[in-house]
């Protein structure tokens, strides 16, 4: 398997932290699920399912005729994964260390429905991943993806990409090197489109999250990052960059804490039945 170097820079901490702090991540987790009519008896596939608390979730809705495969190829976060079921009766779930570009050990037309819940941007070789999801899926079958997008940035990558474009960061990083991981709507439309994917449902949902101080902000975004977070910036600068981004989230301190914006983008895609033509 090949282990994407984002995930490297994970440790037991931050995974563990991730778990308690992504209730945002959750709850587009959940409606994701909502908008996919996921259902008892259905065969479920999660990619990068971090320390599955939606995986869970999932397990509870399919029940013990269902069957939910999670991966993620970040080990200390599957490892979280597995704590979570084994004091539990969970026989529908699993969690494996593997990642998008390579679903080799599942079959062809093997998934009622695969979810990719803010993992998209993660993922290195998107069309690979894209084309892998389509020969798991039956025909007819469901993907679902929650993902930022590179047109619509929330108000902390704008801060990013801002801070990226003053010195000494502008001659050293570039700008716009934040918003990077993303991939604009029109370049995921293509690859669906590319890959095979039909009947394509695009929904753009805004959320906003009130974070009590920069301190919980900030953990929150390492934990998200798993270790990334600056990884845009050369490590001589990095020191520097934290202390001006902490600033830059400071100044949008009021009483009831700073507030950030999630742009986020719900896809549901679905592979054609083999007898439409
Ligand atoms: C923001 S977390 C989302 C986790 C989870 N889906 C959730 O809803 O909380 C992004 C996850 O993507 C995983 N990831 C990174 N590269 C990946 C890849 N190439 N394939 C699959 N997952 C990947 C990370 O390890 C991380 O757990």
């Amino acid at each position: 398997m090949i282990i994407m170097s984002s995930v490297i820079c994970d440790t037991p901490t931050l995974a563990e932290r991730y778990d308690k702090v992504s209730n945002s991540q959750f709850e587009h987790g959940k409606l994701l699920a909502e908008e996919l009519n996921i259902e008892k008896g259905d065969c479920i596939l999660d990619i990068g399912c971090g320390t599955g608390r939606l995986a869970e979730y999932i397990s509870g809705i399919i029940g013990n005729t269902g069957r939910i495969y999670s991966i993620d190829p970040a080990e200390y976060r599957i490892q979280v994964a597995r704590k979570k079921i084994e004091d539990k009766n969970h026989p529908n779930i699993s969690f494996e260390v593997g990642s998008g570009e390579d679903l080799n050990n599942f079959a062809d037309n093997s998934f009622d429905t695969v979810i990719m819940n803010l993992v998209f941007g993660w993922i290195t070789d998107k069309k690979t991943a894209l084309s892998e999801v389509y020969r798991v899926l039956k025909p007819d079958g469901l993907m679902g993806i929650t993902t930022t997008s590179k047109g619509l940035p929330g108000p902390l990558m704008v801060i990013k990409d801002e801070l990226l474009k003053r010195e000494p960061y502008a001659s050293q990083v570039g700008s716009n090197i934040a918003s990077g991981r993303s991939i604009t709507t029109d370049g995921l439309l293509q690859l669906l489109i590319d890959a095979g994917f039909g009947d394509i449902n695009l929904k753009f949902r805004r959320t906003y999250i009130n974070y009590r101080n920069s301190t919980d902000l900030i953990e929150f975004i390492e934990a998200s990052h798993f270790g990334n977070y600056l990884d845009h910036v050369p490590l001589y600068l990095r020191d520097a960059y934290r202390s001006d981004y902490i600033t830059e989230l400071e100044k949008r301190q009021t009483a009831k804490g700073i507030e950030s914006v999630w742009n986020m983008l719900h896809v549901i895609a679905r592979k054609p039945s083999e007898n439409v033509y």
